[in-house]
């Protein structure tokens, strides 16, 4: 229900964020078909939770939350790192993975809180074998690792890695099992240019076209949003700026994959992270966790970080209890004005009988059905400003 929602919210963001909306320039002629012929290669999973509609996050519904070290650390700050993270209180409902550089994984393999999951930064694009410098999937696989971060900014744009090789590496990570966070983002100029759809939406398409060739599922794969102007340059994009192609992106999915991996699918954002801006972002809809940089290296911040969602969950948690509420008050108020129908009831209560007229049986007053309608409103409008995740989907399916 909430991806019917997304072309509506987008055309609204679009609006006031001051991002030109460039119209996609996708083929959608040709990708519909190459689309639907990879949602038949897609085996997706019916029991596994997320409808957007009753949990806060897409994907299996948990927050989830990366921490790409970078080629940062050694063996001491990462023994201090890890202690942090071992020692820190961690919200139970978010996935938390780190990516340690590839020397140190065994170290934190060997130290980390099983509740913490690995990642690697990057992995070759095949099996492995003469490829000086490189590591594979398989001896990923083969180490524990559980994800490898993909078409990172860094591996882009210094590296010089392309679309076409990062979509084949994710297809043959998927293939041997690892999960993905497939990263995609805009350069200012292209942003400037009012190109930032059009990038993301490539750049997803090289991601989506290889899946092609590995029969993968999309459960594997969370989508890092990072637009490159904000990595590591202490400018975050702002929850509206993030929300407007977060939202881009899900309706790219619905209509070139499908409505259900539109739904399920995790859109993470990355770009200058921290424990100061993450409380804001997290509450935006199509936020569903994040991809942290500098800040994942301090052990408490990247703890506020992960734990972020809470403030947004109580705020959902005092949504269900006004909607538990809502539902308690309504039979009663729908009771009290049936009353007013009725002779065989002794009430002479001015709002819901015409005091003029006591024998009337059709009697409700126009001042009861006005004060019913009124309530009725105030709590809907008041569930509704929430934005809610938990409830507002049912009514914002334009
Ligand atoms: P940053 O990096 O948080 O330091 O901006 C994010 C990333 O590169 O994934």
């Amino acid at each position: 229900m909430a991806v019917a929602s997304t072309s509506l919210a987008s055309q609204l963001s679009a609006q006031f964020s001051g991002l030109r909306r460039s119209s996609p320039k996708l083929d959608h002629s040709q990708s519909q078909s190459l689309f639907q012929h990879v949602q038949s290669h897609i085996r997706l999973s019916s029991s596994r939770k997320g409808c957007r509609g009753v949990v806060a996050m897409a994907g299996t519904g948990k927050f989830f939350v990366g921490g790409n070290w970078k080629c940062n650390g050694t063996k001491e700050s990462i023994t201090k790192l890890v202690s942090d993270l071992n020692s820190a209180k961690l919200e139970a409902d978010v996935d938390v993975v780190v990516a340690p550089p590839f020397v140190y994984i065994e170290q934190v393999k060997n130290t980390l809180t099983d509740r913490i999951e690995i990642s690697a930064q990057n992995s070759w694009v095949g099996k492995g074998g003469a490829f000086t410098g490189e590591i594979s999937a398989d001896q990923l696989n083969d180490i524990g690792c559980k994800w490898v971060i993909l078409g990172h900014s860094e591996r882009r744009h210094v590296i010089g890695e392309d679309d076409q090789f990062i979509g084949k590496k994710a297809a043959y990570a998927l293939s041997q099992g690892l999960g993905v966070m497939a990263c995609i983002g805009e350069k200012l100029e292209e942003r400037e240019a009012g190109k930032t759809f059009d990038v993301c939406y490539q750049q997803l398409k090289a991601f989506a076209g290889k899946f092609l060739d590995a029969v993968p599922s999309w459960d594997n794969v969370v989508i890092a949003y990072e637009p490159v102007w904000a990595i590591g340059t202490g400018k975050v994009a702002t929850p509206v700026q993030a929300q407007e192609v977060h939202v881009a992106v899900r309706d790219w999915l619905r209509k070139n994959v499908s409505a259900e991996v539109a739904s399920k699918t995790r859109i993470i954002y990355g770009g200058s992270v921290n424990g100061g801006n993450s409380a804001e972002l997290a509450k935006q809809e199509d936020i569903d966790g994040f991809l942290v940089g500098g800040a994942s290296l301090k052990g408490p911040e990247f703890a506020t970080i992960i734990n972020s969602s809470a403030d947004y969950k109580a705020q959902l948690k005092s949504t269900a209890i006004n909607f538990q509420l809502f539902l308690f008050l309504l039979p009663i108020l729908l009771i009290l004005f049936m009353a007013s129908y009725s002779t065989s009831w002794r009430f002479n209560f001015p709002l819901w009988r015409q005091e003029h007229d006591p024998k009337q049986r059709a009697g409700a007053s126009p001042l009861g059905v006005a004060i019913l309608v009124v309530v009725l409103l105030v709590l809907l409008s008041y569930q509704s400003s929430f934005h809610s995740k938990w409830f507002g989907p049912l009514w914002r399916t334009g």
